[in-house]
């Protein structure tokens, strides 16, 4: 799948722009200002109806306009077309696919998966957990469609559970501690496959970019796994009657990345450490492209800050081997690289928010 014509209206500084983006790589300059970053977030938009670097669509909207709409046709491998098209207003959302409305989020990620490197990228492995289980549960999501079914009802039955924690009421707490195991299990066995998947390719992508032994990835499944799910719900409750809150369970899920031995983010430094980042997320790409036959569309904002022109270089051949729909900013053109090494690519250049194939 990927993305034939895209319309943007009213995002930033875009007013209005149409595009006919490359199925393989597009390379989008400008000067600090211009409107490359809203570029990006109008794409990222399309898949996830929200923007990838503001939680207030206020932001996004432009300036004294009642909302935003970004639209596009989408490409199947088997040559079929689809159309999509989201709405953003203040206190409104309006999704459609194929013309017809859609109502949730999932059914807009299902139908545009994208993904996005940005300067902010290395908190993946730089901050607290919920970035990690994130970008997992992203993976799984698409792996599994019952995957927010089952992460529902671990919630409301963490809910409960944790309500009658707090009110001290344990009579009824084994009922729920059954749901959580329940559900908490399938959500375990779901990451741990996910990564596990997601390991080699790691391991592989590592290599180009950075010289660091064999990274390997360590699940955490959030509770002790010296027992089961269920001792630890039996046998922790003091602590948790204490705390008011459930302390086991996939919503502590994590995992690590250790390279012989180490947690690799202690020892890296911060060029490494986006180098492991970008590695994940290419991993992670590569692995829909390979395993489910599906397409991300690859979004990386401000390629030049994030990386040297040595790692810019190796970026550029491993995505045109790829052969994936990619969107790289960057200020200055000449920061690309050779972008002939990509054989099938566009160039556009921003400028006050009009976008212009060169
Ligand atoms: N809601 C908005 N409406 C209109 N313009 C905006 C809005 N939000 C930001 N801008 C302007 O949009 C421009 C583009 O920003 P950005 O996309 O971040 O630039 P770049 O990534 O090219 O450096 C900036 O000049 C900014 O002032
Ligand atoms: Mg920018």
């Amino acid at each position: 799948m990927s993305l034939e014509k895209l319309d943007i209206y009213r995002v930033r500084n875009i007013d209005y722009a149409s595009i006919l983006p490359s199925p393989g790589i597009n390379f989008i300059y400008g000067n600090n200002g211009s409107g490359k970053s809203a570029f990006l977030d109008a794409l990222f938009i399309l898949g996830r109806a929200r923007s990838f670097r503001s939680n207030s669509v206020k932001q996004v909207i432009q300036f004294n306009q009642p909302d935003l709409i970004v639209s596009a046709k989408l490409k199947h491998h088997n040559l079929s077309s689809a159309s999509l098209g989201v709405q953003l207003g203040l206190k409104s959302k309006t999704i459609h696919l194929n013309q017809q409305e859609i109502y949730t989020r999932a059914e807009l990620a299902y139908a545009f998966p994208v993904q996005i490197i940005q300067p902010k990228s290395y908190l993946l492995l730089d901050a607290g957990p919920q970035f990690r289980r994130e970008f997992m549960d992203w993976g799984v999501f698409n792996m599994h469609r019952d995957f927010l079914t089952v992460w529902q009802n671990f919630k409301i039955a963490l809910s409960q559970r944790n309500a009658l924690l707090k009110k001290h009421d344990i009579k009824q707490i084994n009922v729920w501690n059954q749901e959580l195991v329940q559900y908490g299990t399938i959500l375990a066995e779901y990451r741990q496959q996910y990564l596990s998947l997601l390991e080699p390719l790691v391991k592989n992508i590592s290599d180009i970019f950075i010289k660091i032994n064999t990274p390997e990835i360590k699940f955490v499944a959030g509770w002790d796994d010296s027992r089961s799910y269920l001792d630890c719900l039996q046998q922790d409750l003091e602590k948790d009657l204490k705390f008011g809150y459930t302390q086991s369970g996939p919503h502590r899920g994590d995992f690590v990345l250790y390279s012989e031995g180490r947690v690799s983010k202690d020892f890296v430094s911060r060029g490494q450490l986006k180098a492991l980042v970008l590695t994940l997320m290419l991993a992670q790409v590569k692995l829909f492209k390979t395993d489910l036959s599906q397409e991300v569309c690859l979004l990386i904002d401000d390629i030049s800050s994030e990386f040297d022109f040595d790692n810019r270089c190796k970026l550029l051949s491993f995505l045109s081997q790829l052969d994936n729909q990619v969107f790289i900013t960057t200020n200055e053109f000449k920061e690309f690289g050779d972008i002939n090494l990509s054989v099938q690519h566009k160039v556009f250049h921003v400028e006050h928010g009009k976008i212009k194939l060169m």
